[in-house]
C-alpha cells in the first residue's frame, strides 16, 4: 500500500484518519476525495494541506468517471471509503441522498476497484446495520436488522461490498464502528450539538427520557482500528470496532454541562426519534486478536473534546449558518 484514496476524508472520522495516516506513515500518499456536502469541510484537512504527501480531489463517489479519473491520476492502490450521508435524523426527514451515496456510491467504488484491480477496498460501516440489542453484544456473524433509512442504506452498501468479494474475489475489508466522538465532528450530532449549545446557553434537546445507550468510541481509537485492519486484517472479513464505554444520553448531557459549569436546567426534552434504537453493543474479540484495543477512557475523551470545542470556536461558529439553522428549525422547532 502506497497511494491511498480516502473518500469522505473531509468529514469527521475521515479527516481524523487522514491526520493519523500522514503522522504514522511518512512514505504513504494520502488523497482525499470528497463531494464537500454540508458535512464536508476543507477546514478539517487544513492542518495537512501543505503536506507534500497529501492531495485533495473534489468529487462524488456516485460519479464513476470522476472516481476512475482520480484513481488513475494519483496511481491509487487502496480506497478507504468513509463517504456517506451519516445523520440518522436527516435520513428520516429526507432519505433520498442516503440511498444514492451509501448504496449506489459504494457500488461505484466496488466497480472501479474491480476494473482497475486495486489492492484493497476498505469500507467503513456501522454498528447500526445490526439494529438494536437490549442486552448482550453482536458478533460479526450476526444478522443485519437495521431500523432507520440511514442504517438500511449502510447495510445495503456493505452487502454489495461483501458480494464483490464473494462473487469476483475483490480484495475488501470492512469495519463496523460504534458511536464516535472527538474533534471536527459536525454540529448536528448529539455530542457536538450539546457542547456548542451549552457554550451558547442554548437548550440541549434530549430525545425521550435520555435513557438510550450508545457505546462511545474516541475518534483516534476508531482511526487506529481502521489502520490495523488495513495492515493486518483478513481479506473478505468484517471487524467490529467498539470501546466498551456505554453511557446513556442523559449521562453524557449532564457530564457536558458539568464540564462547562452550566446548569442542568438547559436540558430540554425533545420529541423522540422514530424507531429510536435503545442500545447498540459490539463484541470486539476478532479485532482484539489483531492487536487493537481502545486507549481512550470516555470521561477523559469527553473532557478533551469539550476543551477542543471551547478552543476552536473559529472552526464551529461559521457552521451555525443558514443551512444548518434551517435544518435545526425543521428537526427541533417544527416537529415539537
Ligand atoms: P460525516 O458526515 O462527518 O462526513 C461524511 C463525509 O462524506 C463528508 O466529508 C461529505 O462531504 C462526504 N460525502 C458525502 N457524500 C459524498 C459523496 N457522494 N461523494 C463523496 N463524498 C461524499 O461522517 P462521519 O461521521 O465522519 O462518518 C464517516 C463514515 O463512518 C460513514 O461511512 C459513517 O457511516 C461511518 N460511521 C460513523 C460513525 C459516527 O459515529 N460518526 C460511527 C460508525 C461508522
Ligand atoms: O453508532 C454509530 C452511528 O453513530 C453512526 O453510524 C452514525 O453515522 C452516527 O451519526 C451515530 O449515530 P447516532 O444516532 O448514535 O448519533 P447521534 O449523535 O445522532 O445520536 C446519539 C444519541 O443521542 C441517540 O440516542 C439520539 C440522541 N440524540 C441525538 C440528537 C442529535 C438526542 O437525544 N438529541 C439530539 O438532538
Amino acid at each position: 500500500m502506497k497511494n491511498v484514496l480516502v473518500t469522505g476524508g473531509a468529514g469527521f472520522i475521515g479527516a481524523n484518519f487522514v491526520h493519523h495516516m500522514l503522522r504514522t506513515y511518512p512514505d504513504y500518499r494520502v488523497v482525499v476525495y470528497d463531494k464537500l456536502t454540508y458535512a464536508g469541510n476543507p477546514a478539517n484537512v487544513a492542518p495537512v494541506a501543505k503536506n507534500p504527501n497529501y492531495a485533495f480531489v473534489h468529487g462524488d463517489i456516485c460519479n464513476r468517471e470522476q472516481v476512475r479519473a482520480a484513481v488513475k491520476q494519483h496511481n491509487i492502490d487502496t480506497i478507504v471509503n468513509f463517504a456517506a450521508e451519516t445523520h440518522v435524523d436527516r435520513s428520516i426527514l429526507d432519505p433520498d441522498a442516503f440511498v444514492q451515496t451509501d448504496v449506489y456510491g459504494a457500488f461505484v467504488l466496488c466497480e472501479i476497484a474491480k476494473e482497475l484491480r486495486l489492492e484493497r477496498l476498505h469500507h467503513i460501516s456501522t454498528d447500526e446495520v445490526y439494529g438494536p440489542i437490549p442486552t448482550g453484544k453482536f458478533k460479526e456473524t450476526d444478522r443485519f436488522k437495521p431500523t432507520s433509512p440511514y442504517a438500511a442504506s449502510k447495510a445495503g452498501g456493505e452487502l454489495l461490498v461483501i458480494s464483490y468479494f464473494l462473487t469476483y474475489g475483490l480484495p475488501i475489508t470492512i469495519t463496523r464502528g460504534v458511536n464516535t466522538y472527538g474533534p471536527y465532528q459536525f454540529l448536528e450530532k448529539a455530542i457536538p450539538l450539546f457542547i456548542t449549545n451549552a457554550i451558547e446557553d442554548q437548550p440541549i434537546p434530549l430525545y425521550g427520557d435520555g435513557s438510550m445507550i450508545r457505546d462511545r468510541l474516541y475518534v483516534l481509537d476508531h482511526a487506529r482500528a481502521i489502520d490495523v485492519v488495513l495492515h493486518r486484517g483478513t481479506l473478505g472479513e468484517a471487524y467490529n470496532v467498539a470501546a466498551d464505554m456505554e453511557r446513556t444520553n442523559l449521562d453524557v448531557s449532564r457530564k457536558i454541562l458539568a464540564l462547562l459549569n452550566k446548569p442542568e436546567t438547559l436540558i430540554q426534552r425533545a420529541l423522540d426519534r422514530p424507531a429510536h434504537d435503545v442500545r447498540y453493543a459490539l463484541d470486539t474479540e476478532k479485532l482484539g486478536a489483531l492487536g487493537w484495543e481502545p486507549q481512550m477512557y470516555f470521561e477523559q475523551g469527553l473532557e478533551e473534546t469539550v476543551q477542543w470545542y471551547v478552543d476552536n470556536q473559529a472552526w464551529w461558529r461559521p457552521l451555525k449558518n443558514g443551512a444548518y439553522l434551517d435544518y435545526y428549525q425543521k428537526q427541533y422547532i417544527e416537529r415539537r
